[in-house]
């Protein structure tokens, strides 16, 4: 089955709140965190950009990406979320492309300053975080992020930490 699958930054307060409604149905409704815990304060930081995911116009999905918390720090991706019946339709995978572009363009362009040291070195890479939650590591190995050995506890679900390094834009997401 096929569709028209489109991944934009969220620009008002009716994507926010479609943004949010797949969360609660994903987080909350299907794997039990409590509400309290699936939204927090960082959904209102100013350099908190969330992200809808859409299919044939109808949104299916969403992400927020977490400012680095100083020049050089990784930028972290988090509460990424595909509606069941879309699933399996590459709607997470354009979500983490569309994530990193923008975490590329915000370096490339200044907006999340890189480090003294990257900047004494030349170095041109963008480091990305995330906390995976098992059942999905292997949906982020595929995606190219090196998954810690180390397991916690978050909201009552196993999660293990995971990191990728981009030395350029995300292919064929450029713009
Ligand atoms: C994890 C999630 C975001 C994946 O979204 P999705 O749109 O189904 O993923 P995609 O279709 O882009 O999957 C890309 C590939 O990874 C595979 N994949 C997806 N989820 C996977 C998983 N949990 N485990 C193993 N492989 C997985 C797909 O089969 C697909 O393989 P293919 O390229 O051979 O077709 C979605 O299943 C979801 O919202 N789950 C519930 C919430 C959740 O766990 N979020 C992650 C929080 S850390």
């Amino acid at each position: 089955m096929s569709g028209a699958l489109a991944v934009e930054v969220v620009t008002s307060p009716e994507q926010l709140d479609a943004a949010f409604a797949i969360r609660v149905t994903v987080f909350v409704g299907e794997q039990h965190v409590p509400l309290e815990l699936e939204k927090d304060a960082d959904d209102a930081e100013p350099g908190t950009v969330h992200f809808l995911a859409f299919l044939d116009g109808t949104p299916v999905g969403a992400a927020r990406l977490l400012a680095p918390p100083a020049p050089g720090a990784a930028a972290h991706i988090g509460r990424v979320a595909v509606l069941a019946h879309a699933r399996g339709r590459h709607v997470g995978t354009a979500l983490m492309r569309a994530l990193e572009a923008e975490t590329w363009r915000r370096h490339a362009e200044g907006v999340w300053p890189r480090s003294e040291r990257d900047e004494a070195s030349g170095t041109d890479s963008v480091r990305i975080e995330l906390s995976a939650q098992e059942t999905a590591v292997a949906f982020y190995q595929r995606l190219g992020y090196v998954v810690g050995g180390r397991r916690y506890l978050d909201a009552g679900i196993w999660h293990r930490d995971a990191v990728r390094t981009l030395t350029g834009p995300p292919s064929g997401l450029e713009g």
